[in-house]
């Protein structure tokens, strides 16, 4: 291990078996921690080729478990977001697609941080379970065309690990760690193509647009490397997608989406990540021809059904597609108002993010339960004129103390006086 350390910190590139010998190495604790960090940090300052990033992705794919979805008819295609606020376009692409008919058998987990994952948010709908054998979930996706379970088995064992390590010694933000650990769980998860949404702004991982492209561009040729499809589109993150902030009031924006009916940017963002999906599966032979067919699954009310679906399959209350009323509601609605008037000029992602968690929204720690029912409706965006007194944002909250809340919003909504433009939501594909 100490030469292999010594070669990556003198601007070495690695060999596959040096890195399969690493990573195995830690994921079975023969090499320890103490080692790992010095070649983590020295990966950190030296990169890794795309070479590298292959094999290192590969090495932890084998680490564990791998998912075989070939019993399953079709390309199938999965689609991951590295992350943002109030993004909801799982929920709402995993019906959109499949209703165009490309399989999706979608792996999802739970979150940390502001709000919760896509898995919360479903568990918001009563009746829901998330827990199907391999055997049940096979079925389904050829059955109805789509399912979505929590994590089984053991995944990627050896992204983990590295990953807890990496959260230690300040080597979290390195592009070719990042890629490969996304890269890993994605290929273990059985996809056939993987669509890639890479946010960059104040609410994203990646906080530049630079450093966003950079991301995608490893994954994309790590895909490439490893012979999965994959493509990746840059969104923006500055400011939170769609209005609603919180599991249930997500849940809600993305029926309303699925009925046509939901905010633009949010719709945009999911007919341009849909339409690369469903080119992937081979069901369209262009993105314009895709979109046509998301935008008829959304008119003619099918893309809805299907979600009322997949919903039933799995044992919730599906009369929620046409009254949301059942879904948990706080007890509490409190208007944020604007303190003086002008143009929303920003409205920071993170702290809107962060007002949402301390509403309980989210989990600050995986042992934190997540109350369903609460979270934030923005009633501005960029670029929005707003009068002094008017609401910025409604709360939802199970109690009359949202104080901090409250000004966390007033504060990062920021208002000027001369009117901005919104910022442009697509940023630049990258298909390698
Ligand atoms: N998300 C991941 O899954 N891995 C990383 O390294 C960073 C973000
Ligand atoms: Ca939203």
């Amino acid at each position: 291990m100490v030469d292999v350390i010594e070669k990556k910190r003198n601007g070495g590139v690695l060999s596959k078996e040096e890195i399969t010998f690493f990573v195995n190495g830690y994921t079975n604790e023969t090499i320890p921690d103490y080692q790992a960090s010095a070649f983590l940090m020295a990966i950190y300052f030296k990169g890794m080729t795309a070479e590298e990033q292959g094999h290192l992705t590969m090495a932890m794919v084998e680490s564990g478990d791998q998912i075989d979805l070939s019993a399953i008819e079709g390309i199938k295609v999965d689609k991951h977001s590295t992350g943002g606020v109030g993004d909801t376009t799982t929920l709402i692409l995993v019906p959109l697609v499949a209703a165009c008919g490309v399989p999706v058998a979608k792996m999802s987990g739970r979150g940390l941080g502001h709000t919760g994952g896509t898995l919360d948010k479903l568990e918001a709908i009563d009746g829901f379970h998330i827990e199907l054998t391999e055997g049940q979930f096979v079925k389904q996706v050829n059955d109805l065309k789509l399912a979505v379970i929590g994590q089984s088995g053991n995944l990627t064992p050896a992204d983990k690990k590295l990953y807890s390590l990496r959260d230690v010694t300040a080597t979290v933000d390195s592009i070719p760690l990042i890629a490969s650990s996304i890269m890993s769980k994605k290929i273990a998860a059985g996809a056939n193509a993987i669509v890639l949404d890479v946010k960059t702004g104040e609410g994203a991982f990646m906080k530049t647009e630079a450093d966003a492209k950079a991301l995608a561009e490893s994954m994309v040729a790590i895909g490439k490397q490893v012979g999965r499809q994959t493509m990746a589109v840059l969104s923006d993150m500055s400011q939170p997608l769609g209005y609603a902030i919180g599991n249930s009031l997500e849940v809600i924006e993305a029926i309303e989406t699925l009925k046509g009916n939901g905010p633009e940017d949010l719709t945009e963002l999911c007919l341009v990540l849909g339409s690369k999906m469903i080119v992937a599966g081979g069901k369209a032979d262009s993105v314009d021809e895709a979109r046509d067919m998301l935008k008829a699954v959304i008119a003619d009310g099918s893309a809805l059904e299907l979600f009322g679906k997949l919903i039933a399959a799995q044992g919730g209350d599906a009369s929620i597609i046409h009254d949301t009323s059942s879904l948990p509601t706080a007890k509490y609605q409190i208007e944020v108002p604007a303190l003086e008037s002008g143009y929303v000029t920003k409205v920071e992602a993170d702290d809107i993010g962060i007002a949402a968690m301390l509403l309980g929204a989210g989990r600050a720690t995986k042992e934190d339960e997540i109350d369903l029912a609460v979270g934030i409706v923005l009633r501005k965006k960029i670029g929005d004129a707003v009068q002094k007194g008017e609401p910025l944002a409604i709360i939802h909250a199970n109690t009359e103390n949202v104080e901090r809340s409250a000004s966390l919003i007033q504060q990062h909504m920021v208002i000027g006086q001369q009117v901005v433009e919104s910022p442009r939501l697509i940023g630049a594909m990258i298909t390698g």
